[in-house]
């Protein structure tokens, strides 16, 4: 099949946009599927990071085709400003960037709302990115959102987001004591927003089921990780929309017949930000090192990542939900200065053992893991890029990640620049 769907299987920042990105040079079309200008997916171009929060990470490689589906809140202003930001780095976008008329918007009040309810949960806070992605995808299924193929007729999105507005404004000065927003403003900033985007919006799922059928190569760039996902992640401390690969068909319009292999992308080790559960965290000069030898620093809001070691129990569990049979593994090079590396086999659950990921916060919040220790292999893994080239204990941790996880591993990442990748199995 030649649609391939890249999922993270922590959470978040396993390095999607660097791997979308190399693939994309053997891809016809690259579609994000869900999430919003939540995710930073960091790509290197000519030699020199770039950030892409919506638009898909194949979008700075030339020829390539990229969609941003119907399951994606879109933020018209951050895409306007993110697509004059790529322009002006040299990059044609033109004919190839799609937006499907039905993905929903996320708008001012959307993003006052959620700071005003991320302050009033107070110790209960989830860390969100503050990027209005909650209540967008809260309206969106209330039937209070906005789809972008609206601002097509900007007349008619006027009087819609006339109405929506004056309600919105009563929660923001009611329920939260915050200043109303000023609608006459926001639209007067959105109107030019609309005309340039408008040449931008399309109806894409029959393109995407076509180009499938045709045998063209597709790969699905999902954003955040499997365990943000809103089902199946360590609720409440998630996202709002469905990242593993079951996203792809309520996301885009494709069926899931017509979804070929899931491809995990795993981080040699775990990072995560936000609050919430993280059984595997660190806290001591271990933490420190990762953190800064892998420049763990978020991508959208510059928040230091919480780092620890790579768990197997969490990677089983997105294995599973995902139908993944081979994970990329990301950031190699981060651990090669480490004596010892651990990774979490089990989880300690008050004095029991168990390899079964909780699906309650309580019982997460409860977790000792259960580390097995792996030698090091202290030298440089990042010129490598050919297997043989890679150290021996190296080559061992990652098998020994195959054997625990039962998974494959089809390449290796070992830098953030493009061709630093040690690929043992192509991936279309
Ligand atoms: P990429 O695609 C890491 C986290 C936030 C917060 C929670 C909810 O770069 O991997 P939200 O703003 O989505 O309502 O926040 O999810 N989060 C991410 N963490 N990488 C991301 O995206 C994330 N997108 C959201 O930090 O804990
Ligand atoms: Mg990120």
């Amino acid at each position: 099949m030649s649609s391939v769907v890249v999922v993270g299987t922590q959470w978040g920042d396993e390095g999607k946009g660097k791997i979308t990105n190399a693939l994309s040079s053997d891809a016809d079309l690259v579609v994000r599927f869900q999430g919003g200008a939540n995710a930073g997916h960091t790509v290197s171009v000519d030699g020199t990071p770039i950030v892409f929060h919506l638009l898909p990470s194949g979008i700075s490689v030339p020829g390539v085709r990229n969609i941003i589906g119907p399951g994606v809140v879109i933020d018209p202003i951050a895409l306007d400003v993110e697509i004059a930001e790529v322009i002006d780095r040299g990059i044609e976008i033109g004919e190839n960037l799609m937006i499907d008329v039905g993905a929903h918007m996320v708008l001012p009040y959307h993003k006052a709302l959620e700071a005003a309810e991320e302050k009033a949960r107070g110790n209960a806070a989830i860390g969100t990115t503050h990027r209005g992605i909650g209540p967008a995808y809260a309206d969106r299924c209330a039937r209070d959102g906005i789809p972008i193929g609206t601002l097509a007729a900007f007349d008619v999105f006027r009087s819609r987001f006339e109405e929506i507005v004056d309600r919105k404004n009563e929660y923001l000065v009611r329920l939260y004591g915050e200043e109303p927003l000023d609608a006459g403003e926001i639209l007067e900033q959105l109107h030019p927003v609309a005309e340039r985007l408008a040449r931008h919006l399309s109806d894409t799922p029959e393109t995407l089921r076509a180009a499938i059928r045709a045998g063209r190569n597709v790969l699905f760039e999902g954003a955040q990780g499997t365990l943000l996902d809103v089902a199946f992640g360590t609720y409440p401390y998630v996202t709002s929309s469905c990242t593993t690969a079951a996203g792809v068909a309520a996301g885009t319009g494709v069926p899931p017949s017509l979804i070929g292999e899931v491809i995990g992308i795993t981080k040699a080790y775990t990072t995560r930000v936000g609050a919430g559960p993280f059984p595997t965290e660190l806290t001591d000069d271990t933490a420190k090192t990762i953190q800064e030898r892998g420049s763990e620093r978020g991508a959208t809001t510059g928040r230091a990542r919480r780092c620890g070691w790579l768990d197997i129990v969490a990677l089983k569990y997105s294995i599973a939900l995902n139908g993944i049979r081979r994970i990329i593994v990301t950031k190699l090079d981060i651990l090669d200065s480490f004596e010892t590396i651990k990774v979490c086999v089990a989880y300690d659950i008050d004095g029991s053992r168990t390899d079964r990921f909780p699906r309650t916060v309580d019982e997460l919040r409860r977790i000792r893991p259960v580390y097995e220790e792996i030698p090091g292999w202290m030298s440089d893994t990042g010129e490598a890029r050919r297997e043989s080239e890679l150290p021996a204990p190296a080559l061992a941790y990652l098998k020994r990640i195959c054997e625990l996880a039962d998974v494959d591993i089809c390449s290796v990442s070992v830098g953030a620049k493009g061709d630093a990748l040690v690929e043992f199995t192509s991936v279309f």
